[in-house]
């Protein structure tokens, strides 16, 4: 098995930490480790360093190694895009690579996952992990699918049909719907949110890529090296909408372990720890008086009196302040800023 980490993403959710030079997989959110950082380690119990393909732009490389450094896995391969296509494109590159340069056969499953996650605990997540791995064996593709908190139209939506295995054959599957739809997926109780993560066999993904993404299979059947020189001209779509949504031999595993996007600062304050007022607080702050805050201090003091619901977070050069249940609109934030120019 080969595991395929993504790692080229430039989301803005957590502006002002997370920037489009510096994004959401490369921050240190929940103590020592970056959420890439962990995501390696998430599966050095199961495969060595020289088995991971970290897939990512090449702006993000110096990040990369300092990454991999810190989750002493050196010898994992970096395969870096000139140009950011999304998720389809990247997968497709890298089961290339494996291909052709780490000279696996067709049969090899690949399993692919996003780095900007937090999931736990480790010990259930290798047993989800071990599942997946038999499905995508059976020559499925495979998906990871959770059990839905509430309706977050930031994800995927797997609806479960009939069991298969461990797991459930897809029904249907729709990336980031709308609110209205969110909201009657959840009421409807057999959907589950995708986790981005997959697992199939190189065949069986290069099959899928051939029947709904002709253009992208045409650059993949060329050769990793030819792919790499026409990545540009790629067309960028993501691997939830290229294949998930087309596929039937899509199949769904739910994990048991506990996942988190972590795609918010409100998501930031639930998994942080807290002192006994409820507040989330990191870096030199005084807080007074203030209940369910959080409060992240980079680089200076910050002071709160008396308050209540409200998320800080500072940098450098940018202080958002917001009400605890708003921080989704950072991204109207980021907007305005890029308007400005
Ligand atoms: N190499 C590479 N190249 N990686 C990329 C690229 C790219 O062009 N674009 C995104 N990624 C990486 C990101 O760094 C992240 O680790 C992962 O691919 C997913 O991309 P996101 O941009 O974070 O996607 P999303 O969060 O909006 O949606 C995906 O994840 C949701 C769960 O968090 C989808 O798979 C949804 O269906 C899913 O519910
Ligand atoms: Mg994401």
């Amino acid at each position: 098995m080969k595991v395929i980490i993504l790692a080229g993403g430039g989301g803005s959710r957590l502006f002002p930490l997370s920037r489009t030079r510096f994004p959401k997989q490369f921050l240190k959110l929940n103590g020592e480790h970056s959420l890439l950082a962990q995501t390696i380690l998430r599966f050095l119990p199961l495969v060595r360093p020289c088995d991971m393909v970290i897939v990512t732009n090449q702006e993000y490389i110096h990040h990369v190694r300092t990454e991999l450094i810190a989750a002493k896995a050196n010898e994992a391969h970096i395969l870096l895009e000139p140009a950011a296509r999304n998720t389809a494109p990247a997968v497709a590159f890298a089961a290339r690579y494996c291909l052709d340069v780490l000279g696996c056969d067709a049969n090899e499953i690949l399993y692919v996952t996003p780095s900007d996650h937090i999931i736990r605990p480790l010990k259930i997540f290798n047993e989800n992990l071990l599942q997946a791995i038999g499905l995508a064996k059976m020559g499925k593709i495979v998906t990871l699918g959770v059990q839905p908190g509430h309706p977050e139209t930031g994800y995927g939506y797997i609806q479960a049909g009939e069991a298969f295995n461990s797991g459930f054959y897809v029904q249907s599957f729709r990336e980031k719907p709308d609110q209205e739809t969110a909201e009657s997926y959840l009421a409807a109780g057999n959907y589950y949110w995708n986790s981005g993560m997959f697992a199939f066999t190189i065949e069986c993904f290069m099959s899928e890529l051939k029947k709904y993404q002709l253009e992208i299979y045409a650059q993949a059947e060329a050769g990793w090296e030819q792919m790499r020189e026409n990545f540009a001209e790629i067309p960028s779509i993501s691997l939830d909408y290229a294949i998930a949504e087309k596929s039937e031999e899509l199949v769904m595993l739910p994990i048991t372990a506990e996942w988190n996007d972590i795609g918010s600062w409100d998501a930031i304050y639930d998994v942080l720890p807290k002192d006994r007022d409820a507040n989330a607080l990191q870096g030199d702050c005084i807080p007074i008086e203030c209940t369910n805050t959080l409060i992240l201090a980079h680089s200076r003091l910050i002071g709160g009196i008396g308050l209540e619901d409200i998320l800080v977070v500072e940098t450098d050069d940018v202080i958002v302040v917001a009400k605890k249940g708003e921080s989704q609109k950072v991204k109207d934030l980021v907007t305005q800023l890029k308007e400005r120019g």
